[in-house]
């Protein structure tokens, strides 16, 4: 299978925050089964893990349907575009990159276009109205239905399905591995959120939350190491709620640790009201889950908190970071920021800036509030800080932030660490490139003998606030 991996260069933890960021979403090839016969499908993915996780889906019914898929737009029988609406930003730039499917569509009639995910959710009626560009608007718990809607498509007709389901986990799809190295997957384990942070789309886009059969997640982990998979990172919104039976998430890590002592546990994303003790004492008796956890705190004030509806307080929050730290030493933690939320005030703003000083986060994805229409916030909040007000915050926090990470990284000097070569570095195929346990990128030279998806240990040289250097410690 050709993987483009353009895009994939950073974190899968990473994956959402970025990518939403960019110009352009990651466009998926495989050429390894493909018939002069197949018709042709370029699939574009926006957003987060989720979203990369769900066109894997997507990608697996179409093979069935007997679509093949290319990189190149320009030769697509049908074009999906897989969209988020996390922030205004998201969406603008997925509208711009219809608009430019306009000339596409004039000299091929026949070619078909779809948005599926978030914003197939949130704006089906604009997206069919606007522009006249859009043939099918699919949801995400849609996919299912994508063979009919498909030929209702081909058949010259606007198709819609943007039902919700309290059900659906596609837990018996395989998924098609898209964009991977062949090293590192994404398995969604539960689906939808319902948290209801105020300022948050995603319960409105996703649905309500369902856990997915932990014996198809469990089958799926298998599967993925007799493929030669060295990493996989469970994936849900709020993973500590997830519930299938009688097991939790603590339970879940368990068994999936225990698939293969050669198989890297990730998950992403953990709640600090609902992460529990257990998860961290399953987190710190397997070698094999690594230590690092991304825990978003959106806010350092107590008040902020509250009104984004998160449910716990800044002492709260750092109570957990002491427990994290108590029992698993070494963790890495990282979280989601916003700044300028509203009515947050300077002071407030300074509580946030306090509490990243405080704990010293390995990273930090940090945003400028956006609101988000049907919202609670947008509903019953003022979004009342100057845009030019929640920048300079945001650029004030993303300064210091980039400090802290180098000081930290400059504390790894001298260590060793197992590190998962992922392929060659970025800048030089001398070199190669992993992460180590805590997420951190390795870069260190090659040495005979050893090749991607091998674990090594490497001892750390010197470091920037992005990466460490050193060398592989030969056995
Ligand atoms: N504005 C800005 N950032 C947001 N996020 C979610 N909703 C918004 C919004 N309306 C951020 C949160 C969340 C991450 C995935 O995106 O920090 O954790
Ligand atoms: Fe959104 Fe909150 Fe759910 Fe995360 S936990 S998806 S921020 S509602």
């Amino acid at each position: 299978m050709r993987i483009k991996t353009t895009q994939r260069t950073f974190s899968p933890l990473a994956l959402d925050r970025k990518i939403d960021e960019k110009l352009q979403g990651t466009a998926y090839m495989g050429t390894d089964t493909r018939k002069d016969t197949d018709k042709l499908a370029f699939i574009e993915t926006y957003g987060c893990q989720m979203n990369f996780s769900d066109t894997e889906i997507v990608a697996s019914i179409l093979r069935e349907m007997g679509y093949s898929f290319t990189s190149n737009e320009k030769e697509a029988d049908i074009i999906f575009l897989n969209t988020c609406s996390i922030r205004e930003n998201a969406e603008l730039k997925i509208w711009n990159r219809l608009k430019s499917f306009k000339r596409a569509k004039r000299n091929n009639p026949g070619l078909l276009i779809g948005v599926l995910g978030c914003m197939a959710e949130r704006l089906r009626k604009k997206l069919l109205e606007r522009e006249k560009l859009v043939d099918m608007v699919v949801g995400p718990d849609a996919y299912r239905t994508l063979p009919a809607l498909v030929a209702e498509a081909e058949s010259g007709q606007k198709a819609v399905n943007v039902l919700l389901s309290r059900e659906e986990t596609y837990a018996d799809i395989s998924p098609i591995r898209l964009n991977t190295n062949g090293i590192s997957a994404f398995v969604s384990i539960m689906r939808g959120c319902n948290n209801m942070c105020s300022f948050c789309v995603v319960p409105y886009t996703r649905g309500r939350e369902r856990s997915r059969d932990y014996n198809s997640i469990v089958a799926e982990c298998q599967e993925l190491v007799e493929m030669g998979y060295k990493e996989v990172t469970l994936l849900g919104q709020n993973v500590d709620s997830y519930k299938f039976e009688d097991c939790s998430f603590a339970n879940l890590l368990e068994k999936v640790a225990l698939v293969s002592p050669e198989l890297r546990i990730r998950f992403s994303t953990s709640h600090p009201k609902d992460i529990t003790d257990e998860v961290l004492y399953t987190m710190a008796k397997y070698e094999n889950i690594c230590n690092y956890i991304h825990l978003p705190v959106q806010s350092g004030n107590s008040r902020i908190l509250e009104l984004m509806r998160r449910g716990y307080t800044r002492e709260w929050y750092k109570a957990k970071i002491e427990r994290i730290r108590e029992i698993i030493p070494g963790c890495a933690i990282s979280t989601d920021i916003i700044t300028g939320f509203c009515s947050e005030t300077e002071e407030e703003h300074k509580d946030t800036v306090s509490l990243m000083e405080w704990v010293r986060y390995e990273h930090a994805f940090m945003f400028a509030y956006s609101e988000r229409p049907g919202t609670p916030a947008s509903k019953k909040l003022k979004d009342d800080v100057p845009e030019k007000e929640k920048k300079a915050r945001l650029s004030e926090i993303i300064a210091m932030q980039m400090q802290i990470a180098k000081e930290k990284n400059q504390l790894d000097i001298g260590q060793t660490f197992k590190v998962l070569i992922e392929g060659n570095s970025k800048r030089s195929d001398k070199d190669f490139c992993g992460r180590n346990g805590q997420n951190k990128m390795v870069v260190f030279p090659k040495i005979e003998g050893c090749k991607a998806g091998d674990y090594v240990n490497v001892i750390i040289h010197s470091a920037s606030s992005a990466t460490l250097k050193g060398e592989i410690v030969q056995p």
